[in-house]
């Protein structure tokens, strides 16, 4: 990865993170078991992609990182976080390891880590009410948002397929279905939603929209091959998790090496979206291939 690519991730990360941290309540907050679980699970070093697609969706529409971005990363930063609190939870994926922690079950208990849950997504949406941008924008933004994380089409929804997909034999139409739902759609509005905070018009929103799809495709195609090819450690999260409970992923229907093929080739798909901006979307680019490129 070329350093360019590299620092714009972390500076978009740290200044995600500054948010966070001014936006959530303090552990100490009466009641302070939720506030501690949620600050668990958020800070614990997620790589705050989605956040840093925002910002660099932005840029292609602007020019520059707006003022006030960072506010919209960090609520979709909640969002994600709230998703992997409940898809790990015994009823779901039983997992014990998340960014290198013990998940937010294992060090809170189940009752305080569905709440804190629940709670993220709440301040997600406080925080979206507030957003310093055109209250037209915001409206919108809160729309889309809501509408990638529900139950059409949206990460709910997959999270439903993927559950109930669990020991089935794949078919590419299944797992094509689950990826684009539980993962490509809060992907896909992180573009969308930076895009329209930067005041993008229709026009440049469905490209945006485009972009995100084959983005996001790409994205769930990576962590699946990731599963297979990394070990935990290097993950952050227990490795083989999906062999081992016969989860409907992309290499079980097509291996690994048609996977990382596909990967690259969405990637390069979606870059054909972002024609139209020119050399102002060099970073969202760049942090796209990251996302099939990465190694954790
Ligand atoms: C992992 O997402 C869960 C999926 C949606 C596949 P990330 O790989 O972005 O996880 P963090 O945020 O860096 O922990
Ligand atoms: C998770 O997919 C998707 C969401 C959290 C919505 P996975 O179950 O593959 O994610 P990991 O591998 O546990 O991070
Ligand atoms: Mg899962
Ligand atoms: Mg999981
Ligand atoms: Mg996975």
């Amino acid at each position: 990865m070329s350093t360019d690519v590299r620092s714009l991730i972390d500076e978009g990360a740290e200044r995600t993170g500054r948010a966070l941290e001014s936006l959530l309540p303090s552990a100490a907050t009466v009641p302070a078991s939720i506030h501690a679980a949620m600050r668990h699970s958020v800070f614990a070093g997620g790589k705050r992609l989605r956040p840093v697609l925002a910002m660099q969706a932005a840029v292609a529409i602007s020019g520059l990182v707006p003022q006030g971005i960072e506010r919209l990363g960090a609520a979709i930063e909640m969002l994600h976080t709230y998703s992997l609190i409940h898809d790990d939870l015994p009823a779901l994926d039983n997992d014990d390891l998340r960014r290198g922690r013990p998940t937010c079950h294992k060090a809170f208990g189940e009752a305080i880590a569905i709440l804190a849950g629940d709670a993220l997504q709440t301040r997600a949406f406080e925080v979206l009410a507030g957003l310093d941008c055109p209250p037209a924008a915001t409206v919108q933004i809160i729309g889309l948002i809501a509408n990638a994380v529900g139950t059409v089409e949206g990460m709910i929804g997959g999270q439903v397929l993927d559950i109930e997909s669990e020991h089935l034999k794949p078919t590419p139409a299944l797992v094509d279905a689950i990826h684009r739902a539980k993962t490509g759609a809060l992907i896909r509005v992180s573009v969308v939603a930076g895009g329209v905070f930067a005041g993008a018009s229709a026009d440049d929103a469905a490209r945006l929209d485009l972009f995100g799809r084959k983005a996001g495709l790409a994205f769930q195609i990576a962590d699946d091959v990731l599963d297979v090819t990394a070990d935990s450690a290097t993950l952050g999260k227990t490795a083989g998790k999906d062999l081992a409970t016969e989860k409907a992923t992309w290499p079980a229907v097509y291996g690994v090496e048609k996977s990382l093929r596909d990967a690259a080739g969405l990637i390069d798909e979606a870059f054909a979206a972002l024609a139209p901006f020119g050399s102002r979307a060099d970073g969202l680019k760049a942090v796209a291939r990251y996302l099939v490129e990465r190694k954790h």
